[in-house]
């Protein structure tokens, strides 16, 4: 009717007066109904007068449900709409079914956001996941080089358009919420966490940011969590803060600074992460001078809150209550207060929801966390959940499944490959150097545990928590990048771990050798001795003593290579670069350039570390920033 007002023009007068007498009554009606629609579900309100309208019809039940975030994995209609959960997610390798699609994934939240929305208020829930490197659990999904890698590349640009991507990937299995970037400042490689930072560097880790405004859209201002559009995610700027300094490195240790040193370090790349308006933060894990930070209430409501304006949502780690104290979980009740009490808005619980909701009710009641607290963490929650457009668009788009894998995104994670691959050595002095690589040899090696990999090639945090050697997703190997590259008179011999004399008087123009650390996540990956795993070594001898050959290392971290450097002809550190094998090829064989500067001080032996950029006394074997050109 109201259409037909609006071309009204064309029609006989006394129609179009009658016309708008009846748009008129219609419109009336329409606000009347208006009335009765909660201001909450408005569109067009302004956030900050939803979030109050819902707040005010909200139990505390209700409230402390927002708050509670657990597992896929115990997650069905009936607890949803208990408990009233604020967000599901899923943890490393936590998957609807072994390979599930992008469909699987969609139906699957789908279903638990259909219970969501038939509660009382029908408050839709947010679902979350571990994005670190493209949307890595999903298979099939593109695998983005980790951070260490895209470090190396110093192109914020890049870092915004694989946001974007990442974005796209996450909202094609359904999913809104992503836990990225990692802003640590890695101060120790022996830190199994090390690759997921961009580097040693605040200033490099803080450029790298621009992560944030690919995977959310352009900031709406500071402090304030924005994200564009359906086609983008909430981020996590993590871990809040100092989880790249602690003590030896040692994994949810111990960070020990000067405030000030601790601000310029690790506090910096947040900065920049409220500035482009990131929407949530994780706390970390590890302590700052010995007090645990999912406890450090100045740190995170004076410092971050009050002081940054930070007007996100801030979330607990995985089990992060029960692991602030040592035994896990002595004093559990204790942890809760102390958590929310510091500041604490989402708590990624994740199983045991009952104990949770029950000892924040009890310590409400009690008036051991006042109401002021618990409304704070419910206002940030509920802030985040409407500027993400859950309200108006709860479900999936299903017209996004064919971002998962796209060529595109696959085109992008080969150009990002190419550009973080550091080259240390090409050459020994009075020899032609070895690369690039010539493609028109009769025959060529190559050999290694990693180089005909794809678990190897992307690490930890890939398909499951930890990773995992063999053939676990899409993509392709640094071996098949070789043999695309080579012309087709090319014979390519590959073996994965040759003895000493299979090299020999074969009649190899060259040997490409690639070897490194087996897959790995945190805790599991921390590292002493920071040595080539024992049969990389075994192969780099064998090879190398009998044919040229350039040594492709696949690590997340600088290791022990200063004994090889002098047996062999060129070595490149590849770090963990993803599904796209391609990329490696692209550069060895010369189609592209090498331009990728290390992110990392390359040290001699353990016995330096910790030794950073800027150090007094710095000795390395590669300076930061250090990398060799054609
Ligand atoms: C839902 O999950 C809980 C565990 O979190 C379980 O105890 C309960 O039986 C499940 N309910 C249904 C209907 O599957
Ligand atoms: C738990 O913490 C509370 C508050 O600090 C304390 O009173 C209580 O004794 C603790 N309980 C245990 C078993 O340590
Ligand atoms: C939940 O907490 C109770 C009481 O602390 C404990 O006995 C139980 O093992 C926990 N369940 C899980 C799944 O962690
Ligand atoms: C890896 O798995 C894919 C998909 O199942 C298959 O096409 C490919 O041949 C496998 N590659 C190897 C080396 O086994
Ligand atoms: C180095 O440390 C790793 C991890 O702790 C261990 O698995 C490996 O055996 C060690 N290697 C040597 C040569 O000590």
């Amino acid at each position: 009717m109201y259409k037909s007002c609006i071309s009204g023009e064309s029609i006989l007068p006394s129609i179009f007066l009658l016309c708008v007498a009846l748009c008129y009554s219609s419109l009336a009606l329409a606000k009347g109904t208006s009335s009765d629609v909660p201001l909450y579900k408005n569109p067009d309100a302004n956030v900050e007068d939803r979030v109050e309208d819902l707040l005010k019809r909200m139990t505390l039940e209700e409230k402390i449900g927002q708050m509670t975030q657990v597992e896929r994995s115990i997650a069905n209609s009936s607890n949803i709409e208990q408990y009233f959960f604020g967000s599901i997610l899923s943890g490393g390798g936590s998957v609807p079914s072994e390979r599930a699609s992008p469909t699987d994934w969609m139906d699957m939240i789908d279903g638990f956001q259909k219970a969501a929305l038939s509660t009382r208020l029908g408050i839709p829930l947010m679902y979350g996941i571990d994005a670190v490197h493209g949307n890595n659990n999903v298979y099939g999904a593109t695998i983005f080089p980790h951070n260490i890698g895209l470090g190396c590349t110093r192109e914020p640009d890049l870092l915004k358009r694989i946001g974007t991507a990442t974005a796209l990937e996450a909202r094609g299995t359904g999913i809104p919420y992503v836990f990225a970037p990692c802003l640590a400042v890695c101060r120790n490689p022996s830190w199994g966490r090390c690759y997921e930072s961009y580097g040693e560097d605040p200033d490099l880790v803080r450029s790298m940011t621009e992560i944030i405004p690919g995977l959310q859209g352009n900031p709406s201002g500071v402090g304030i969590p924005s994200v564009d559009t359906q086609r983008n995610v909430a981020a996590t700027a993590k871990h809040f803060v100092g989880d790249g300094g602690t003590l030896n490195g040692i994994d949810e240790g111990n960070t020990l600074s000067s405030f000030r040193r601790f601000v310029g370090t690790h506090m910096a790349p947040y900065f920049d992460a409220i500035a482009k308006g990131v929407a949530t933060i994780m706390i970390s894990y590890s302590s700052y001078n010995g007090q645990k930070m999912h406890t450090n209430q100045f740190l995170i409501s004076h410092v971050l809150k009050k002081q940054l304006q930070f007007k996100g949502m801030v979330i607990s780690d995985w089990m992060g209550l029960d692991r602030s104290t040592d035994p896990w979980g002595a004093n559990y009740t204790n942890s809760v207060r102390l958590g929310i009490n510091a500041g604490l808005d989402m708590i990624m619980v994740p199983f045991n929801y009952t104990i949770f909701q029950e000892s924040v009710l009890s310590l409400v009641q009690s008036k051991s966390i006042p109401m002021k607290r618990i409304n704070d963490a419910v206002r940030r929650i509920l802030r985040v959940k409407f500027t993400l457009g859950l309200f108006e668009h709860p479900y999936a788009d299903r017209s996004l499944t064919s971002m998962v894998g796209s060529q595109a995104h696959r085109d992008l994670a080969r150009e990002a490959v190419r550009k973080s691959l550091v080259l240390l050595k090409n050459g020994n002095p009075g020899s032609t150097p070895l690369l690039p690589l010539d493609r028109k040899a009769s025959k060529i090696l190559v050999a290694g545990s990693h180089a005909n990999d794809i678990g190897n090639q992307c690490g930890g945090w890939t398909i499951t928590w930890q990773g995992s050697s063999g053939n676990t997703t899409k993509g392709t190997t640094i071996l098949e990048g070789i043999e695309s590259a080579v012309s087709s008179e090319t014979e390519v011999v590959f073996k994965e771990s040759p003895d000493a004399s299979f090299a020999k008087n074969k009649g190899f123009a060259y040997a490409v050798v690639v070897v490194g650390e087996q897959p790995y996540a945190e805790y599991v990956g921390d590292n002493f001795n920071l040595t080539i795993p024992k049969e990389g070594i075994e192969t780099i001898n064998n090879v190398c003593s009998a044919v040229k050959c350039v040594v492709v290392l696949i690590s997340g971290r600088p290791l022990v290579i200063e004994p090889y450097l002098p047996m062999v002809e060129a070595f490149v550190a590849a770090w963990l670069p993803g599904t796209e094998g391609q990329g490696v090829s692209d550069v060895l064989f010369g189609d592209y350039p090498f331009q990728g500067k290390l992110s990392r001080t390359w040290f001699k032996t353990v016995n330096q570390l910790p030794m950073n950029v800027g150090d007094k006394h710095y000795d390395p074997l590669f300076d930061y920033g250090f990398g060799l050109h054609y």
